[in-house]
């Protein structure tokens, strides 16, 4: 079983690190761990090579995820809220999905990607984080990862607390680790 994990935090021990940490403790199967604001992974520029043939012309660190990210059983989105949504540099990652979509919907060809099971792991500092602008983005990248079957945990209020002293998400992201594991 692989899984790929994506951790949209610059916080290397913030607290979606540690929502994060604690999933993979329970995690079984290998994992690839990719965090946006480190990686070598460039936005999207709309350059449109992608729709002469399959492939991007940005050779970064995509180049091979692509691969894992076809071939992977699992999916952990994980990031903190900014302005209620994804940070930017999760986003520029999700924007090289491009790549696929235009694959799929402008060069109607097939994109065999292995379907998924996801578990996403969101933060902000408020108490009444308003996660809708993230849900909908869910949606969508879901869709992409050919991912049906998922679960959204988010803790709020990390502003007075942290989510690892949290009895509820930590039940969870339990339950969450268990949809992964059940193969
Ligand atoms: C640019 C920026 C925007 C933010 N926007 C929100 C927000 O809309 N709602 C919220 O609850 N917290 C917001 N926060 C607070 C972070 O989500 C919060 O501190 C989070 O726990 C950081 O996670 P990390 O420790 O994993 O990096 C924002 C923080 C920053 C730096």
């Amino acid at each position: 079983m692989k899984t790929l994990i994506v951790n949209g935090s610059p916080r290397k021990n913030g607290e979606t690190a540690s929502m994060i940490n604690f999933a993979v403790s329970l995690l079984n199967g290998e994992y690839r761990f990719v965090n946006t604001y480190y990686a070598d992974i460039s936005p999207c520029t709309d350059c449109r090579s992608c729709r002469e043939g399959y492939g991007c012309a940005i050779d970064d660190e995509m180049t091979e995820l692509y691969e894992y990210i076809i071939k992977c059983n699992n999916v952990i989105f994980a990031s903190p809220l900014y302005f209620s949504q994804y940070t930017g540099t999760f986003l520029s990652f999700m924007s090289r999905l491009q790549m696929l979509c235009t694959q799929k919907y402008i060069r109607r060809q097939p994109v065999d990607i292995v379907p998924k099971k996801g578990l996403v792991l969101l933060n902000g500092g408020g108490s009444t984080v308003n996660t809708l602008g993230a849900e909908q983005t869910t949606r969508i990248l879901m869709k992409e990862f050919n991912c049906k079957d998922y679960k959204i945990v988010c803790f709020k209020g990390s502003d007075r607390g942290h989510a690892m002293d949290d009895k509820r998400i930590i039940s969870d992201i339990k339950a969450g680790v268990d949809i992964l594991n059940n193969e």
